[in-house]
């Protein structure tokens, strides 16, 4: 039995827990109170454990694109295995359907999966269908530096483990289609984005190396992340820049292991070696996900850390569409 004074004991410990977890410190404190001989049982040790309330980072999947069937279908196998899971997971979905544009089953597919933000790029608008959904799907992005009226939007703010956070979806214009500059369009709205969080991920989408990095040092100190999607080739130049922003040339894509970035090697020898109009295939044999994990400081938006995620299994059904 506890002696008075030691209830008077218990109760400051209590209220200091209550603080505490008011403030949404983690906290888990071990407390000896004094006991009178009468009362040395094991109990007088008291451990109270509190509940943890608030995340000082978080924990962000990007995944590069994800082509056809068996990008679809190893993403999501590798997202069910992961333990433990990501606070949020990006990926660039533009050749989701068959390795041209997305259907709204696949999107579905892949939301099913885990995947929450889908980011695009050249290929966004090869299947029709994608003009009856692309405005209702709010973290459904397209390049948001197409002209003003394009369909879609090209930045949206997803709300997970009690804080925001932006993603913004550009496409470089070398080699590409000649877009509005993403290095003006990315000022804008990196400086709108900003006013609702400091947590932003910039998705640019683009052929040449050298768009990517300068879009890396453009944005560093300002963003939380620039990672690179298109060239569906992993690069090994990840890092976390200066200023605080997480940086990779490339994530590399989700799909065919052994195709020509994606498709099936013979009808890209067609077009390649003997110059003939070929269509092109997604390649059947193993798969693989490739992307980054990015550790973010919930507080000031920077980067803590990026590190690169690749993985080559054999996808579980066959490919079909
Ligand atoms: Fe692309």
């Amino acid at each position: 039995m506890l002696s008075a004074s030691t209830d008077g004991q218990r109760e400051k410990v209590r209220k200091k827990a209550s603080k505490a977890t008011n403030n949404k410190i983690v906290l888990y404190a071990t407390v000896r109170v004094n006991l009178s001989a009468v009362d040395l049982v094991p109990s007088s040790i008291v451990m109270y454990s509190l509940a943890m309330s608030a995340q000082k980072s978080l924990t962000v999947l990007v995944l590069g694109d994800v082509i056809g069937s068996p990008g679809r279908r190893m993403v999501a196998q590798y997202l069910a295995a992961l333990d433990p899971k990501p606070d949020l997971v990006i990926a660039n979905a533009e050749n989701a359907a068959h390795g041209f544009g997305i259907t709204e089953k696949n999107l579905n597919e892949l939301r099913q999966a885990g995947v929450a933000v889908f980011s695009g790029g050249n290929h966004t608008f090869d299947q029709k269908e994608i003009f009856t959904f692309i405005d209702r799907e709010e973290y459904l992005l397209r390049p948001a530096n197409y002209p003003e009226g394009t369909p879609g939007r090209g930045s949206c703010i997803y709300a997970v483990a009690g804080v925001k956070v932006a993603v913004l979806n550009v496409m470089g214009r070398i080699f590409m289609e000649p877009l509005d500059s993403p290095f003006a369009v990315a000022d804008r709205l990196v400086g709108d984005l900003s006013k609702e969080t400091n947590l932003i991920v910039v998705d640019i989408h683009a052929e040449a190396t050298s768009e990517k990095v300068a879009m890396g040092w453009y944005l560093d100190g300002r963003v939380s992340a620039v990672l690179g999607t298109h060239t569906h080739v992993q690069t090994a130049d990840e890092r976390v820049l200066p200023g605080g922003t997480a940086y990779i040339t490339d994530m590399g894509s989700c799909g065919p292991a052994d195709g020509v970035i994606g498709m099936d090697r013979a009808t890209v020898f067609r077009r390649l070696i003997q110059q003939l109009p070929s269509r092109f295939d997604v390649a059947a044999g193993p798969a693989m996900v490739n992307g980054v994990k990015v550790e973010l400081d919930t507080s000031s938006g920077k980067a803590l850390s990026i590190e690169r995620v690749r993985v080559i299994g054999e996808v579980k059904s066959p490919a079909e569409d």
